[in-house]
């Protein structure tokens, strides 16, 4: 199946290298259809298999062609609005809208909610995908509700807070939904208390991660509270490991970077080193965090050869 002419005209395809679409700086040439149309996400949606593209900051995508088109959202769905104002605010925000200008705009206005996100590279859909957020901070948590296309719908549909059961990492939504937009319930604070709080969370994030290199962020999820990912590779003395072009960050062990010319089979090779020692060493098998294209589950998992 492929999107009809009519599509085409009113919304931009174009290929392009998906490297230059990713935080990772990893990843082949792709169809990409940049939709700015809310009447034509049916249709092309209904094109499957098929991406989703936010910001590309947790996603490795293969270095080769890829097969599956790459569908975003443009400038159209970067839209926000108060829908009320006042102690209880009620903000509704287009997916495609940058998460950390939000944060900025509403720690400004003096509205609290979304500052402890503060650092989180993502847009607001691609947050809400994920469930993004740190340690203690879900992007769920102000969530009033989040209007989504679920998997074989064509049109978009407006679930509350409390039909979603969002985890640790997920939205709880199956796997094919598209977030097209949301509403943050937010509370009036004063505006240089949230600003600070949002500049200490950055200066915490930039002290112990390598925020200046090309990486996905953490690169597993945490096997639990109390043994994060980075410690525990930290702990197996893997930091600092070079495969190719990709490297165990030296400041962060939960991190991959792209040292420069990084293939997305060198970051697959030390994905299976640290999952290889972790399970013969301590017993515990890693998750990944990170969002994986056209790359198959099979060159994560450890070999005898990888420990
Ligand atoms: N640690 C080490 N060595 C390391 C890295 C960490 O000993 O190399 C220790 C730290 O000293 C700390 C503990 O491990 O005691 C936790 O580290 P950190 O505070 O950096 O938090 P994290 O659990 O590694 C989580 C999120 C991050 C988020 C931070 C800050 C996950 C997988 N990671 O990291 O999210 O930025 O909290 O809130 O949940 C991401 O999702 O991509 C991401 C980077």
């Amino acid at each position: 199946m492929t999107w009809s002419p009519a599509l085409l005209e009113r919304n931009n395809e174009a290929l392009l290298p998906m490297a230059q679409l990713t935080t990772m700086r990893i990843g082949g040439p792709a169809k990409v259809l940049t939709i700015d149309h809310l009447e034509d996400l049916g249709e092309a949606l209904r094109e499957q298999p098929c991406h989703f593209l936010g910001k590309g900051a947790n996603l490795l995508v293969s270095d080769e062609p890829l097969r599956a088109p790459v569908l975003r959202l443009g400038k159209s769905f970067a839209q926000y609005q108060w829908l009320s104002e006042g102690d209880e605010a009620l903000l509704r925000v287009g997916a495609a809208h940058d998460l950390a200008l939000l944060i900025g705009r509403c720690c400004r206005d003096g509205y609290a909610g979304l500052e402890g996100l503060a650092g989180v590279p993502a847009t607001v859909g691609g947050a809400l995908c994920m469930n993004a957020g740190t340690a203690k901070h879900w992007i769920f948590d102000c969530l009033s509700r989040v209007q989504v296309l679920l998997p074989a719908a064509t049109t978009a549909e407006w679930f509350d807070r409390e039909q979603c059961q969002p985890q640790y990492r997920h939205s709880g939504f199956p796997a094919g939904t598209f977030f097209v937009a949301c509403e943050f319930r937010l509370r009036r604070a004063t505006a240089a208390s949230l600003v600070a709080t949002a500049k200490q969370l950055k200066a915490a994030k930039a002290a112990s991660q390598p925020l200046s290199a090309a990486s996905a962020g953490c690169i597993f999820k945490n096997p639990s509270p109390q043994l994060p990912a980075g410690r525990l590779i930290d702990e197996l003395g893997l930091k600092g490991t070079v495969i190719g072009g990709a490297q165990i960050s030296e400041q962060h062990g939960n991190f991959i970077i792209n040292q420069g010319g990084a293939l997305a089979h060198d970051v697959a090779a030390l994905v299976r080193l640290i999952r290889g020692r972790a399970r013969r060493e301590r017993g515990i098998d890693l998750s990944l965090e990170v969002q994986r294209w056209e790359l198959p589950d099979e060159i994560f998992e450890p070999t005898a050869e990888d420990v």
